[in-house]
C-alpha cells in the first residue's frame, strides 16, 4: 500500500523546472497587450498584484499599483478601522468628479467665504442661490479683488462655465482647456450643483492612462479579510474596497468553504478566495461561487510551510492543476508567491495563471510600508512573511495559531534588497512579459495560456539559463540576484 502511494506520487514542477518554447512569431513585443482580469469584474491593465502583507500592501503601495494598471491589496494585519482609513484614502486619492461638492451662497461676506477657503484648504467654490449655479468664486478672485468687505456676489465669476453631469473625461478636458479654466462645475436639470471636475484631476488621469479606475473614476483597491471576519469584510465594501480577497493559509478548508457560502450572501463585490494548489480545492470552491482564485501553499520566497508541515504542491504544478478546471468555468487564476524574475510570470501565465500576485518583489520599492537598513553597504528594506514569529506576534491569524500566546511560525522575518519607485519595477516587469509573448508568438496574455507550450530542463539547462562564466559587475535593473 505504501510502496503503491509512492510509486503513484505525482511529479510537481515549479519555475526553474520548465521554459515556455519560443514559436514562430508574427509580431513585434511592443506590439503585444499585457491587460488581464484579476477576478470576474475587475479588470487590469497590468496583470501583476500586490501581496497583501504587512511590509508590501498599505495604502501608499495601493495607490501606486492601481495607477500603474495593477491592483494592491491592503493588508489584515491592523484593526478594521486602521484598514477601511487605508481603503478611504486609496479610494480618495483621485476622483474625476468630486461629489460632495463645497458651494457658498452669493449673499456670503467675503470675509467669511476667504476664512472658510483657508481652514479648509479649498482653491474655489461654485456660487450658488438656493442650490442653484449663479457664479463661481476662487482664491484668485479674493487675491486680485481690492474689496475686503462687501458680499461674495459682488467679486465672483457670473459668466460660469459649466457642464452637464456625467460628461465624458475628454469632452471635461477639453471645456477646461478651452476656457483656461481650472473648475468645472457639473449641474442637473434644474441647475443645481451636482459635481465638479478640476483640472488637477484631469491632469493626473492623464498621467496614468493605464490605471485601475471605477466607473466614478476612482482608483481601485482590495482588501484582505479573514474567512470568519465578516464585519471586516462589510466594512472594507462599504468604504469602497472594489474587490475582497479572503486571505487565508488553507482555503480547502471545510470551515472556510461554508464561511465563504456566507460572505458571498453578505456581500456583492467581487470575493477572490486563497490559498489553493490542488483541482479539488479549485472545485469545491467554485461551487462556492468565488470570483477568483489564488494558488500558491508554500512557494513565496519567506515561506516555510513546505518544511514546517512538509505540505504543498511545487508552483508550476498548482497552477496548472487549478487552471485546467478554472478556466472551464470562467473563474480568473492568481498565482500568488515565488516570482523572482519577469521570465516567471511568462512562465505562469503559460501555465494558466490569468495574473500574478508578488510580495518579494515589491518589498524593496518606496512605496511599501517596511524599514529601511544598511547591509555591507548595500541598501535594503524589511520584509517578512506573515507566518513569522513577528507578524504573528502583531496578530496576523494567517498561519500558526493553536491557543494561549505561543506560535509555530511558518514564515521569516528578513530583509530584501532596495529598488526604488514600483513604477520602475513594474516597469521592468511588464517588458519581461512582453519579451516573452514576443518569442512565444502571442499578442496577449489569452495566447500566452494557449497558445504555448513547455520545455523541461535540467539542473544543467538551468545552470545555462542564467549568466555563467562571467563575474557580473553591474547589474541590470530587471535581474537582480540576491546578495548575503
Ligand atoms: P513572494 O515569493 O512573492 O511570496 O515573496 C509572497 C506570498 O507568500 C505567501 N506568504 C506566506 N507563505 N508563510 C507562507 O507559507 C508565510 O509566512 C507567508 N507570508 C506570505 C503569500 O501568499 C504571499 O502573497
Amino acid at each position: 500500500m505504501y510502496t503503491e502511494k509512492l510509486s503513484k506520487a505525482k511529479e510537481g514542477l515549479t519555475f526553474d523546472d520548465v521554459l515556455v518554447m519560443p514559436r514562430r512569431s508574427p509580431i513585434e513585443p511592443r506590439e503585444t497587450e499585457i491587460k488581464s482580469v484579476f477576478s470576474k469584474r475587475i479588470k487590469l491593465n497590468t496583470p501583476i498584484i500586490s501581496s497583501p502583507m504587512d511590509t508590501v500592501t498599505e495604502w501608499e503601495m495601493a495607490v501606486a499599483m492601481s495607477r500603474i494598471g495593477g491592483i494592491g491589496i491592503i493588508h489584515r494585519n491592523m484593526s478594521r478601522n486602521e484598514e477601511a482609513t487605508m481603503v478611504r484614502r486609496v479610494k480618495r486619492a483621485e476622483s474625476l468628479i468630486i461629489r460632495n461638492v463645497h458651494t457658498i451662497d452669493q449673499e456670503t461676506p467675503i470675509s467669511v467665504a476667504r476664512n472658510i477657503m483657508e481652514t479648509k484648504g479649498i482653491a474655489g467654490f461654485p456660487v450658488v442661490v438656493g442650490e442653484k449655479l449663479v457664479g463661481i468664486v476662487t482664491k484668485r478672485d479674493m487675491e486680485f479683488s481690492e474689496r475686503k468687505e462687501g458680499k461674495v456676489k459682488e467679486i465672483m465669476t457670473k459668466d460660469v462655465v459649466f457642464a452637464e453631469d456625467n460628461i465624458d473625461p475628454e469632452e471635461a478636458r477639453k471645456i477646461l482647456y478651452d476656457h483656461r479654466i481650472e473648475k468645472l462645475p457639473l449641474v442637473d436639470k434644474y441647475h443645481k450643483v451636482v459635481g465638479l471636475i478640476t483640472s488637477k484631476d484631469i491632469t493626473t488621469r492623464h498621467k496614468f492612462p493605464l490605471a485601475s479606475r471605477d466607473d466614478k473614476g476612482q482608483l481601485m483597491v482590495g482588501a484582505a479579510v479573514g474567512p470568519f471576519d465578516i464585519d471586516r469584510a462589510t466594512l472594507m465594501e462599504k468604504e469602497g474596497a472594489d474587490v475582497i480577497v479572503i486571505d487565508t493559509a488553507h482555503a480547502h478548508n471545510e470551515n472556510v468553504l461554508t464561511a465563504i457560502k456566507k460572505l458571498k450572501k453578505e456581500l456583492s463585490v467581487d470575493i477572490v478566495v486563497g490559498n489553493i494548489a490542488t483541482a479539488d480545492a479549485a472545485k469545491d470552491l467554485i461551487s462556492c461561487e468565488v470570483d477568483g482564485l489564488k494558488v500558491g501553499i508554500g512557494p513565496g520566497s519567506i515561506c516555510t510551510t513546505r518544511v514546517v508541515a512538509g505540505i504543498g504542491v511545487p508552483q508550476i504544478t498548482a497552477i496548472g492543476d487549478v487552471a485546467d478546471v478554472a478556466s472551464e468555468f470562467g473563474v480568473p487564476v492568481i498565482a500568488d508567491g515565488g516570482i523572482r524574475f519577469s521570465g516567471d510570470i511568462v512562465k505562469a501565465i503559460a501555465a494558466g495563471a490569468d495574473c500574478v500576485m508578488l510580495g518579494s518583489l515589491l518589498a524593496g520599492t518606496d512605496e511599501s510600508p517596511g524599514n529601511e537598513m544598511i547591509i555591507n553597504g548595500r541598501k535594503y528594506k524589511t520584509y517578512r512573511g506573515m507566518g513569522s514569529m513577528g507578524a504573528l506576534s502583531k496578530g496576523s491569524d494567517r498561519y500558526g495559531k493553536f491557543s494561549g500566546s505561543k506560535f509555530v511560525a511558518e514564515g521569516v522575518e528578513g530583509a530584501v534588497p532596495y529598488r526604488g519607485k514600483v513604477e520602475e519595477v513594474v516597469y521592468q516587469l511588464s517588458g519581461g512579459i512582453r519579451a516573452g509573448m514576443g518569442y512565444a508568438g502571442c499578442r496577449n496574455v489569452q495566447e500566452l495560456k494557449q497558445k504555448t507550450s513547455f520545455v523541461r530542463i535540467t539542473n544543467n539547462g538551468l545552470t545555462e539559463s542564467h549568466p555563467h562564466d562571467i563575474r557580473v559587475v553591474s547589474e541590470p535593473p530587471n535581474y537582480q540576484l540576491f546578495q548575503n
